[in-house]
C-alpha cells in the first residue's frame, strides 16, 4: 500500500475547538448567569459558588455564539454589528469544515466529533436547524463545489452512509429492508479495521441529494426513536462520506472516510442517583461513552510518555468504529459545546477538562491510496504478462492448445473483473438516482398535500427530530392508531397506543377528533373523553407520550412559527393540568429561584417518563406503580428550615404491596432498563415466539428492573422541639407525623424529661429561668417514645410494622427505636438517656433553636430493621448517650476566613451583651432584695410557710407557657400545610404581599407552596386515578397565577 505519513511529527494533535451558545428558554427563566467568558483561543469558567475560583483553558478555536447576534431576513444568526465576536454557522465551517474538506480532498481520512450535555448545541453545529445550516451540509456543499471545479484533474465518487449507536446496538438509517433484530454487526478487517458489515453506502452526485439522505435518515431516526420508545439523546449519530478520487493522468487513487459523529449527551455518563443501584451494571446505554471517555485518557497518557497503556478501542461499538479517529490514521477535529449557564457548571467543566484530554491525542495521518485501484493495476499487469506468454507462445510456433485456452479464460476473466469494478461505481449510482428521484417525488407529494389538507406534525424531546413525521387528515374519517391493515387508517406506533386507538373526522373542514375506548387521548394538557374539534396548533398527545402538534388547513395557518411549541412546552402544559404551573414572565418581574425551577424542570423530565413507565409496567403484567413526589427537604431539618426540594418516584407492587422510593437518577437507569425489556418484549410478540424459555414477563427477580428488594420506608417525620430541656422543664406532647403529602401519617406520643444522671426525672425546683445557668454544667435528659397512634401505613396493609428513628446534636448516627409489626396503635416503650458533661453555649443555642425530628420508618415484609450503629458514638457504661464533653469547641468547622470574620463579630456581640448583663445583674440584685423583703412580710403577717416560693411559681408559670407555645407553634404548623398557598413559581413571578418569611429571607410563591404542602404527590397519567390526598386535590385545582 503506498502511503505518505503525513506533514511532520506533532502536526496530527487532536484539534480541539469549543462553542458557547445563546441561554435556552429554562436558563432565561432561571435568570441563569453566564459563567464563561472568551479571549481569542482561550476560555475560562468562573465558579458560580465561588467568586475566587475559575479555571482557563487554551484550544484551537473558541467560538462565542452566546450574545451579540440577531436573527436577519432570512432567519440566519449573525453578529449584530460587522466584525462583532458573534460566531456564526459560517465562520465555525470556515475553521473547521474548510480543514475538513482540504483533510479529505488530499486523501486523508477525517473525523469531526461532537461532544457536550444534552441540548448543548452539538446537533445544531453539526447539522443545524433550519436556514442556519450546520457543518455537515456546509461541508456537502463544499464538498461537491469543489468535485466540480476539478473534473479536469480527477473523477470523483461519493457514498454516504448514515447509522445510529443506541444501546451498543448499530441502526442502519438509511436501509430499505426492515431493522435487523440486535442491530447491524461490526466486524474486523486487517486493511481496513472496523466497519459495519451491510451498511448500506449511498453513491451521490448532488448535496442537495445528500441533504434529502439526511433529512430520511433524521426521519427513520424519529420513528426508531418512538418505536422503540428510546430517547435520541442517549444515541449517537454517525454520518460517514467515503471519497474517492481517481487522477487518470498520474494513475493513482485517493481514497478518504470522513466520519462526522453527533455524540450522546454527555451527562448521562453519571446520572446522579444511579450509582446506588444494584442494576447499574445492567444498562449499555453509556458504555460507549464512557469508553470513549476512557479511550481518550489512555491516548492523553500516550502522548505524555507512558509506556504499557492498553487503549480499549474493543470495549464498545462507538471506539470501534472511531479507531482510526483516535490514535490512528485520521486528522480529527473535535468541538466541545456548551451551555454558558450557572446552573450547567458542573457539565461545562467537565466537558473542558475532556476537551484539554483529547487535544493531546496524536494521529498517525497518511494519504490512502484506494485498494480498488491497485486491483486494477494489478489486474492489468497480470493481463500484460498473459498476453506476452500468449504471444510468446504463438512465435514458438507450438500449439499448445491446452494452455492458450487457459490463459484466454483468464483474462476474459480479468477484464470482467476490471469491467464490474469500474461499472460498480456507475450502477450504484443509477439505482441512488432511481431512489433519489423516488424520494423526491414523496417530498414534492407532501409539500402538495401540506397545502391542502391539515395534518399533525411529531414533537420530539429532541428538537433536532421534531416536525420530521407529518400524518395528513383528508376528507372523511380515519382511524389513528397501530393498525396499517385497513386503507382509511393512519398507522401510528408507541406506548400505550391501541390497535384502534381514536378517530379523526374531517368534514366541511373542521377536524374533530374522537377518543375510543381504552385509550388515552390528551389535547392541550386535558384528556378528553369525547369528541372534541381542534384548532390549528392544537397539541396531541396520544397513549403514553407520543406527542403531535395540529396544524389546520391553510386558510387557518395565521401562525406559520410552530417553534415555540416544543416538547417543553408539551409537558409544561401537562403539569398545569396537574396543578403545577409555570406563569408567564412579565417584564421587570423578579426571577424565581433557580432550585424551584430546577424542580419543575426535573418534574416535566421525568413526568413522561413515569408515564411510560407506568404502560410499561401494564403491558409487561408487572403490577408496579410509578408516582412522582416532590420532596420539602424542611421535613427532615431540624430546625426546620427551608431547604432544597427533590423529587422522587414512588413505586408501589399493588399485589405485593410493597413500596419503594427511588431517586430521579436511579429511576431514569431503571427506566432505560424498561425500555430495554420493553423492546425484547415486542420483539418476542412479533417473532410470535411466545413460548420462549424466559418471556421478559418472567425475568427472575434479581433481573427485573420493576422490582428491588424490599427496604425499609421513610414515611414522615415529627418535630419535637427542645426548647423546654433549655429550661429543664419536662415536656410531653402529641406530635403528628407528616409524610411526604403532607398528610398526617401518624401521632407520636413523646416525653422529653430532664433528669438526674442516675435517670430520675427533676423536681420542679429544677426548673431554670435562665438558661445560660446550665452553661459548663451537666446536663441530663431522657427522650421517650411512649406510643404511636393511627398508623396509617400499618393501616393499608396489616403485615407491616414501623421503627422511630432520631439523631441529636453532634451525634453521627441515628438511633432507632425497636420495631414493632401489625399494630395500628402500638405501644413503643423507648427510653433513651441522653448527657451533656459540659454543656456549652452552642449546645444552649441549639435546644432552644432546633428540634428532634423524629422520623417515623416504615418496615416492609422481608425486609430487615433498622439497627443504631454506635460506631463512633460517645456513651457511658449506663447507656447514657454523651452528647457533649469537656473541651468540646463550640465552634463547627468552617472556612478559617468566614471563621475569623465571625469571630469578631462575635467578639463585639459579646462586649455589648457584657454590658446588658451586668446592668440586668445589678437590677436583678435589686429585685431579689425586694423579693425577700416582701416575702418576710407576708409570711409574718399570713403566717404561712407552705406556699413555694415566688420562683418556683414562676417557673411553673413558664412551663405553661412553654406548653401553651408548643401546641399553638403545632397549630400554626397545622394552619401553614393547610394554608391555601398556591403557586408554583412563575418565572419571575412576583411574591403576593403578605407571602411568608422564613429564617430571614423572603419565600417565593412556590416555595410557599411547597413549603405548605411538605410534600406533593402527583400521579401521572396513564390512567392510575385512584387515592389522592385532599392537600394533592387542592393544590391540583389551584391556578397558579403571578
Ligand atoms: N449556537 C447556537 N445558536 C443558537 N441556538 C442554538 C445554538 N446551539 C444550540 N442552539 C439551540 O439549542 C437547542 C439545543 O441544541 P441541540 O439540539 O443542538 O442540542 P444537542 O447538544 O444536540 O442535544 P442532544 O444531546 O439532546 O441531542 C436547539 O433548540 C438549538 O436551536
Ligand atoms: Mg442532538
Amino acid at each position: 500500500m503506498r502511503a505518505k505519513v503525513s506533514d511532520v511529527h506533532g502536526k496530527d494533535c487532536v484539534k480541539v475547538a469549543v462553542r458557547v451558545r445563546p441561554f435556552n428558554k429554562r436558563e432565561k427563566n432561571a435568570g441563569s448567569r453566564c459563567i464563561i467568558s472568551m479571549v481569542s483561543s482561550s476560555i475560562t469558567i468562573q465558579d458560580p459558588r465561588d467568586c475566587h475560583s475559575s479555571r482557563t483553558f487554551c484550544f484551537d478555536h473558541a467560538y462565542w455564539s452566546h450574545s451579540g447576534f440577531i436573527q436577519n431576513r432570512c432567519g440566519l444568526y449573525v453578529a449584530e454589528e460587522l466584525g462583532g465576536r458573534y460566531a456564526d454557522q459560517d465562520s465555525v465551517f470556515q475553521d473547521l469544515g474548510e480543514g475538513i474538506l482540504e483533510n479529505a480532498l488530499q486523501g486523508y481520512n477525517a473525523t469531526l466529533l461532537a461532544y457536550g450535555q444534552t441540548g448543548s448545541g452539538k446537533s445544531y453545529s453539526m447539522v443545524g436547524y433550519g436556514p442556519n445550516k450546520g457543518l455537515i451540509p456546509k461541508l456537502c456543499e463544499r464538498l461537491f463545489q469543489a468535485i466540480g471545479d476539478n473534473l479536469e484533474t480527477r473523477q470523483c465518487q461519493v457514498f454516504f452512509s448514515m447509522l445510529e449507536i443506541y444501546n451498543e446496538q448499530v441502526v442502519d438509517l438509511l436501509t430499505r429492508g426492515s431493522r435487523i433484530p440486535g442491530g447491524l454487526r461490526v466486524r474486523e478487517e486487517q486493511q481496513r479495521g472496523f466497519y459495519v458489515e451491510g451498511l448500506r453506502t449511498v453513491p451521490c452526485e448532488s448535496a442537495v441529494q445528500v441533504e434529502q439522505l439526511m433529512e430520511q435518515g433524521t426521519r427513520a431516526r424519529t420513528t426508531a426513536a418512538t418505536h422503540m420508545n428510546a430517547n435520541s439523546s442517549r444515541s449517537h449519530m454517525l454520518i460517514i462520506l467515503q471519497l474517492k478520487q481517481i487522477f487518470s493522468r498520474e494513475n493513482i487513487t485517493k481514497q478518504s472516510n470522513v466520519n462526522l459523529v453527533d455524540l450522546a449527551g454527555s451527562e448521562r455518563q453519571r446520572s446522579p442517583g444511579s450509582e446506588a443501584d444494584r442494576l447499574k451494571e445492567g444498562t449499555a446505554i453509556n458504555l460507549s461513552l464512557t469508553t470513549l471517555g476512557n479511550v481518550i485518557s489512555s491516548l492523553a497518557d500516550v502522548a505524555v510518555g507512558r509506556k504499557g497503556i492498553h487503549i480499549p478501542y474493543r470495549h464498545s461499538v462507538l471506539t470501534k468504529l472511531l479507531q482510526s479517529a483516535l490514535g490512528g490514521n485520521s486528522r480529527t477535529v473535535m468541538l466541545a459545546t456548551l451551555s454558558p449557564a450557572d446552573i450547567c457548571y458542573e457539565e461545562s467543566l467537565s466537558t473542558l477538562r475532556y476537551a484539554e484530554r483529547t487535544k493531546r491525542i496524536q494521529n498517525r495521518a497518511v494519504i490512502n491510496e484506494s485498494p480498488t485501484e491497485r486491483l486494477v493495476k494489478e489486474l492489468k499487469a497480470e493481463n500484460t504478462r498473459l498476453l506476452q506468454r500468449l504471444s510468446r507462445l504463438g512465435q514458438e510456433g507450438r500449439r499448445a492448445n491446452e494452455e492458450t485456452k487457459e490463459l484466454r479464460q483468464l483474462l476474459t476473466h480479468n477484464e470482467l473483473q476490471i469491467r464490474a469494478i469500474q461499472t460498480l461505481w456507475e450502477q450504484h449510482l443509477q439505482e441512488a438516482l432511481k431512489d433519489w428521484e423516488q424520494q423526491y417525488a414523496n417530498i414534492t407529494q407532501e409539500r402538495r398535500m401540506m397545502q391542502m389538507y391539515p395534518y399533525i406534525l411529531n414533537i420530539n424531546e429532541d428538537a433536532q427530530l421534531s416536525g420530521m413525521v407529518k400524518l395528513f387528515i383528508q376528507d372523511g374519517e380515519w382511524d389513528i392508531g397501530l393498525c396499517d391493515s385497513s386503507p382509511r387508517s393512519i398507522s401510528i406506533k408507541g406506548l400505550g397506543i391501541q390497535e384502534r386507538h381514536a378517530v379523526f373526522r374531517n368534514e366541511q373542514r373542521r377536524v374533530t377528533l374522537t377518543p375510543l375506548p381504552g385509550s388515552k387521548v390528551i389535547v392541550n394538557g386535558n384528556t378528553v373523553p369525547k369528541p372534541t374539534e381542534l384548532q390549528h396548533l392544537d397539541r396531541l398527545i396520544l397513549g403514553s407520550n407520543c406527542t403531535y402538534l395540529f396544524i389546520g388547513y391553510p386558510s387557518e395557518r395565521d401562525v406559520d412559527d410552530w417553534s415555540s411549541y416544543d416538547y417543553d412546552y408539551f409537558q409544561s402544559e401537562l403539569a398545569a393540568a396537574e396543578g403545577i404551573r409555570l406563569g408567564e414572565s412579565g417584564p421587570g418581574s423578579s426571577q424565581t429561584d433557580p432550585l424551584l425551577l430546577a424542580v419543575f424542570y426535573d418534574y416535566i423530565q421525568l413526568m413522561p417518563m413515569v408515564a411510560e413507565a407506568n404502560q410499561m409496567s401494564q403491558e409487561l403484567n408487572k403490577g408496579v406503580e410509578f408516582e412522582l413526589e416532590i420532596k420539602n427537604l424542611v421535613l427532615s431539618d431540624s430546625k426546620g428550615c427551608d431547604l432544597m426540594k427533590d423529587i422522587v418516584v414512588r413505586a408501589t407492587s399493588r399485589a405485593l404491596k410493597q413500596v419503594w422510593m427511588w431517586s430521579k437518577g436511579k429511576f431514569v437507569n431503571r427506566k432505560f432498563l424498561m425500555e430495554e425489556l420493553y423492546q425484547q418484549h415486542q420483539l418476542q410478540k412479533s417473532t410470535g415466539n411466545t413460548v420462549e424459555r424466559c418471556p421478559v414477563t418472567e425475568l427472575p427477580r434479581e433481573k427485573d428492573p420493576f422490582w428491588d428488594p424490599v427496604e425499609p420506608l421513610l414515611l414522615g417525620t415529627a418535630h419535637f422541639w427542645l426548647q423546654s430541656l433549655a429550661f429543664r422543664i419536662p415536656l410531653e406532647e402529641q406530635l403528628e407525623v407528616l409524610g411526604s403529602e403532607g398528610s398526617e401519617e401518624a401521632i407520636i406520643q413523646a416525653q422529653l424529661v430532664p433528669c438526674t444522671s442516675t435517670g430520675l426525672p427533676l423536681g420542679e425546683d429544677d426548673i431554670l429561668i435562665d438558661p445560660s445557668e446550665l452553661l459548663g454544667r451537666r446536663l441530663d435528659f431522657q427522650l421517650v417514645l411512649d406510643q404511636c397512634c393511627g398508623l396509617r401505613w400499618i393501616r393499608e396493609a396489616s403485615d407491616r410494622g414501623v421503627q422511630i428513628g432520631f439523631r441529636l446534636f453532634d451525634c453521627c448516627r441515628n438511633l432507632f427505636s425497636p420495631a414493632v409489626w401489625h399494630n395500628v396503635n402500638p405501644m413503643l416503650d423507648h427510653r433513651v438517656h441522653f448527657a451533656s458533661l459540659h454543656t456549652s453555649q452552642r449546645l444552649l443555642d441549639y435546644l432552644q433553636s432546633s428540634a428532634v425530628v423524629l422520623e417515623l420508618w416504615g418496615l416492609q415484609e422481608g425486609c430487615t430493621n433498622l439497627v443504631s450503629s454506635l460506631e463512633g458514638v460517645r456513651m457511658t457504661t449506663e447507656g447514657v448517650f454523651i452528647i457533649e464533653e469537656p473541651g468540646t469547641t463550640d465552634a463547627a468547622p468552617a472556612d478559617s476566613a468566614v471563621l475569623s470574620c465571625s469571630v469578631r463579630a462575635l467578639q463585639q456581640n459579646l462586649e455589648e451583651l457584657k454590658g446588658i448583663n451586668s446592668s440586668l445583674k445589678k437590677e436583678n440584685r435589686t429585685l431579689r432584695e425586694q423579693l425577700s423583703t416582701a416575702k418576710n412580710v407576708r409570711d409574718s403577717t399570713r403566717g404561712q410557710s407552705v406556699r413555694p416560693s415566688c420562683d418556683a411559681e414562676f417557673a411553673r408559670s413558664l412551663k405553661v407557657f412553654y406548653h401553651s407555645m408548643t401546641s399553638v407553634r403545632g397549630q400554626l404548623q397545622r394552619l401553614r400545610r393547610h394554608r391555601p398557598s398556591c403557586v408554583f413559581p412563575s418565572p419571575g413571578g412576583l411574591r403576593p404581599a403578605g407571602a411568608p418569611a422564613v429564617c430571614g429571607r423572603a419565600v417565593s410563591p412556590a416555595e410557599g407552596f411547597l413549603r405548605a404542602a411538605g410534600t406533593v404527590r402527583l400521579r401521572t397519567q396513564t390512567g392510575c386515578s385512584g387515592h389522592r390526598s385532599p392537600e394533592t386535590r387542592a393544590i391540583r385545582s389551584l391556578v397558579l397565577t403571578e
